[in-house]
């Protein structure tokens, strides 16, 4: 029986379990998907599991995706880029290959909603753990720009500098940054921050002077619709929620541990709809 388990803190919620095992059913195939909580200090423990064949593959999620990276042998191309793993898996050679699968996740989400994003100017809110990963995205779709605002402008910072050699390389207009609480023009508008995970929480952020036409995005699922959502649509603006994007990332990494690309469909939509 192959053994698959994602690891975060907290992890109680993930819905990763649900989705996987459900594919791995349906597909039937002998593994068994687990989650878990774990510490800074257990990194290194399980990536030796993973070395042993006691774990086949890990998905990794916040605060984990940048301090797994010294822990492994390699890196792809996005990984890299982005300083940020979410899918681990054991080559036939023996070599612990870290991946990201939630740029993948982001842009097919994005494609699904037919908004087209060449020459677009986008605000991403925040530049925690899945920020890296939707810039890059963003810049493989072909947006103008990408403004960045962090509650710590400091992160926001970081993330500039990460991306500084790589938009030089490919011609990209440079990353602005912006203090928290500035809303200057968009097109696009992401939040990539945590708040609205918890249903009566607010951005601090003043969106009524935006006008309309523009598109809300949110990350987060569950709530279906954060009062940022809510917001963008009371003031006539397109909004998505995260859920597609969950969905998409969790469908690369099942193609690349068991090379099956598993069916996206009502079923599985429903399925997270708890
Ligand atoms: P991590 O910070 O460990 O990467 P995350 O959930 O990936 O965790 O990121 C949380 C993001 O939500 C961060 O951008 C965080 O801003 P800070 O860097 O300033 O902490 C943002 N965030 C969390 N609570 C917030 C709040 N009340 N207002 C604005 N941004 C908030």
């Amino acid at each position: 029986m192959n053994k698959y388990l994602v690891i975060g803190n907290p992890i109680e919620h993930s819905l990763s379990p649900l989705l996987h095992n459900h594919w791995i059913k349906k597909n039937n195939l002998k593994a068994v998907y687990d989650k878990k909580e774990i510490s800074s200090n257990d990194l290194k423990d399980l990536i030796e599991k993973i070395r042993e064949k006691n774990i086949n593959g890990i998905n990794v999620t916040v605060p984990f995706k940048k301090e797994i990276i010294p822990h492994l042998d390699r890196l792809t191309l996005d990984a890299e880029a982005t300083q940020s793993v979410n899918t681990i898996l054991l080559t036939i050679e023996g070599k612990i290959i870290g991946h990201n699968t939630d740029i993948g996740g982001f842009e097919n989400a994005i494609k699904d909603t037919k908004y087209n994003l060449i020459g677009k100017r986008v605000l991403v809110l925040g530049a925690g753990g899945v920020a890296p990963s939707i810039i890059f995205a963003l810049y493989k779709m072909k947006v103008s720009t990408v403004i960045l605002t962090n509650r710590t402008k400091s992160k926001a910072e970081y993330l500039q500098n990460l991306y500084n050699e790589i938009i030089k390389k490919n011609d990209w207009n440079n990353i602005k940054v912006v203090d928290w609480g500035e809303l200057p023009e968009f097109d696009m508008i992401v939040n990539a921050t945590s708040v609205g995970l918890k249903n009566d929480e607010n951005l601090d952020l003043d969106f009524s002077k935006i006008g309309k036409n523009k598109f809300f995005y949110d990350v987060i699922y569950n709530p279906k619709e954060t009062n940022f959502l809510k917001k963008g649509k009371d003031l006539g603006n397109k909004i998505e929620n995260g859920k597609k994007m969950f969905i998409f990332q969790a469908a690369e990494a099942f193609k690349i541990w068991h090379d099956i690309q598993p069916n996206i469909d009502d079923e599985v939509i429903k399925l997270l709809d708890k």
